[in-house]
C-alpha cells in the first residue's frame, strides 16, 4: 500500500475500500507485513485495529538475495532488518 501523499487520508480510504472487498469476498481475516523501520506503518495500523502476529527477526537478509535494491538503512535512519506480520479479523 502506497499513499504517494501521506498524512491526507489516502491510506485510510484505501484500507476501508480494501476491507470492505474482502467482507464482500468473505474472507474473514487480513494479513500484511511491514519492516521495522516502518514506525508511520505500524501505528497507521495498530490504529485500525491490526495486531502484530509475528516478527521474522533478520527475514530481511532473505529477501534481499530475491530483491536486491531494498534499501539497508530505511525511514528515520532505522536499518531494515525484520518483517513484522500484522493481522485484523474482520
Ligand atoms: C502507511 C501509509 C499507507 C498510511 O497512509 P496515509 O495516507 O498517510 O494515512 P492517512 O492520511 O489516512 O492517515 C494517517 C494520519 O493522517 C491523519 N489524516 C488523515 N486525513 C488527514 C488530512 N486531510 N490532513 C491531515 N491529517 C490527516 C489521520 O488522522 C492519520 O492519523 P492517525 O493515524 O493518528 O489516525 C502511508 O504512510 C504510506 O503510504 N507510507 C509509505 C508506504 C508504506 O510504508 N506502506 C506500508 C507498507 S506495509
Amino acid at each position: 500500500m502506497n499513499a504517494i501523499e501521506e498524512g491526507r487520508g489516502i491510506g485510510t480510504a484505501l484500507l476501508d475500500k480494501i476491507e470492505s472487498l474482502a467482507k464482500q469476498k468473505n474472507c474473514k481475516r487480513l494479513w500484511l507485513i511491514t519492516t521495522n523501520d516502518n514506525v508511520d506503518a505500524l501505528r497507521f495500523y495498530q490504529k485500525r485495529g491490526y495486531e502484530i502476529r509475528a516478527v521474522h527477526l533478520h527475514s530481511i537478509e532473505e529477501s534481499r538475495k530475491i530483491k536486491p535494491q531494498l534499501p539497508l538503512i530505511g525511514k528515520y535512519g532505522i536499518p531494515i532488518r525484520d518483517e513484522i506480520e500484522m493481522d485484523k479479523n474482520l
